[in-house]
């Protein structure tokens, strides 16, 4: 029996290793494409924020200030959040360095970790990886269909199939308060058999009641009233735009009447994005599906008209969501050999025999790497020549240079093709440029 491993990962925070690191570089890869062709330009943020954009951006009834924040007062004073979230980092950044001043829409993109203090379980983490995209300054429902285009196009060119958007709109702040009355007075008549957490949102903010994934309050909340039989005409006007955007482009969506998302800037359009329930399916199907469907939404976004106001700018209406990446991964893993065909074989192998030997490969090696070669294998650390050609054996390589004392007092180096056994000696210092002439007879 081993010993008992001393320190282990935060729960809900796990290694990124090597076999994963392929899936993470795809999404980025892919959200890059996506970002040029659609103009959106990358920001990374700081990884800690001041608490207080989170507490007055992401909003005080969520549950993500209210539960989910990892905090931290520094030495200095300053009491610091780890990022729950990117929209209220990204409107920071936007105020912070002038882009208010500059032609409307500014578009930009994300990649990176954040924290949450969840419950761990399937497709919920502690630390997570979103890509994030921002639309800021334009209040046109085209924004909302590009943002939804955006996230869909990543999800496509990753290679998911079967994409279905759950869509509402929530209104704003001038049709909101008729909204929250109306929930108000149809929770209160429940609130006896609303789970202890609802009858505390209730009091807080009743619309993160529809938010709720327990079953009793679940039932409740399939009566309750609708944001869109409450919308004020330029919130109605606005989402049929965006219906029609969606129609005309034959965009699969689902109304859900209930759906808000748990961030309190939100105004007029909220969306999610699922993997589609198929109807026809073997039992093993039913069996992956169900476990792609517990992984949650794959995107959230919506429209947000006051942050940029709230967190201290101009009002601008501006438009966003965020995919999660390790969500993604999760149904990619069972679907695609990235990480296989990603370690590819190398095709040159340094072995070397004795302490001189051994010195001189390092400067061999910087040769290789200041002729711009990709990779060359070695194992400088074993003085064996069968441990040095078993490691090679399994790099799969084409060709062993192999420097022993001789051939050093000879100014020579041997090469050896790993499938013939044939090997010839060359001059030491022609050795870079005989194997990339080998190397190159070979293409
Ligand atoms: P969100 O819905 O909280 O929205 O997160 C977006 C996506 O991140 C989710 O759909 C999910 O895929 C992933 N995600 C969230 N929490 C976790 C977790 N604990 N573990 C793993 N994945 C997770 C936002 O964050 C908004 N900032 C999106 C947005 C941008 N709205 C407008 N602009």
């Amino acid at each position: 029996m081993g010993s008992k491993i001393k320190f282990q990962s935060p729960t809900g925070m796990h290694d990124i290793l090597p076999e994963l690191f392929p899936y993470y570089k795809k999404v980025e890869k892919v959200s890059e494409k996506i970002a040029d062709f659609y103009d959106f330009r990358r920001v990374e943020t700081p990884i800690l924020e001041n608490a207080e954009i989170f507490k007055k951006g992401t909003g005080f009834s969520s549950d993500i200030v209210l539960k989910q924040m990892y905090s931290l007062r520094t030495k200095g004073g300053d009491f610091l959040t780890l990022r729950p979230e990117g929209t209220p980092s990204i409107v920071r950044a936007y105020l912070e360095n002038g882009f208010e001043s500059l032609p409307k829409p500014i578009n930009l993109w994300h990649f990176g970790p954040f924290f949450r203090y969840e419950r761990p379980q399937a497709g919920r983490f502690r630390q997570f990886y979103q890509v994030g995209f921002e639309s800021l300054g334009s209040s046109d429902p085209i924004v909302d269909i590009i943002i939804i285009q955006i996230f869909l196009n990543l999800l496509k060119e990753i290679g998911f199939k079967n994409l279905i958007i759950e869509i509402n709109s929530i209104g704003d702040f001038q049709c909101r308060p008729h909204y929250k009355r109306a929930l108000t007075s149809y929770f209160r008549s429940y609130l006896k058999d609303l789970c202890p957490d609802c009858r505390e949102r209730f009091d807080r903010n009743p619309l993160r009641i529809l938010d709720c994934k327990n079953e009793k309050c679940q039932e409740i909340i399939a009566s309750a009233p609708q944001t869109l039989d409450f919308l004020c005409k330029e919130c109605h006007d606005h989402f049929k735009k965006v219906l029609e955007f969606l129609d005309y482009l034959e965009i699969p969506y689902e109304l859900n009447p209930h759906l808000v998302r748990g961030l309190d800037y939100y105004t007029k359009t909220v969306f999610e994005i699922f993997i589609k329930k198929q109807e026809k399916k073997s039992k093993e199907r039913i069996e992956e599906d169900e476990q792609d469907e517990q992984v949650g939404a794959l995107v959230g976004g919506g429209r947000y008209d006051s942050l940029v106001r709230v967190l201290g700018g101009k009002d601008t209406p501006a438009c966003g969501g965020a995919l999660g990446v390790e969500r993604v991964i999760e149904i990619l893993k069972k679907t695609s050999k990235i990480g296989k065909t990603e370690t590819k074989a190398g095709e040159i192998f340094l072995a070397q025999i004795g302490e001189s030997a051994k010195r001189e490969s390092l400067k061999i090696l910087e040769e290789f790497r200041k002729a711009k070669i990709k990779h060359v294998g070695q194992a400088l650390s074993k003085d064996s020549l069968t441990a040095q050609f078993k490691i090679a054996d399994k790099l799969n390589v084409k060709y062993v240079l192999i420097l022993g004392q001789k051939e050093l007092l000879n100014k020579e180096i041997i090469l050896r093709e790993m499938k013939t056994g044939k090997q010839k000696t060359i001059p030491l210092k022609k050795v870079v440029k005989e194997v990339i002439k080998v190397l190159k007879k070979e293409k």
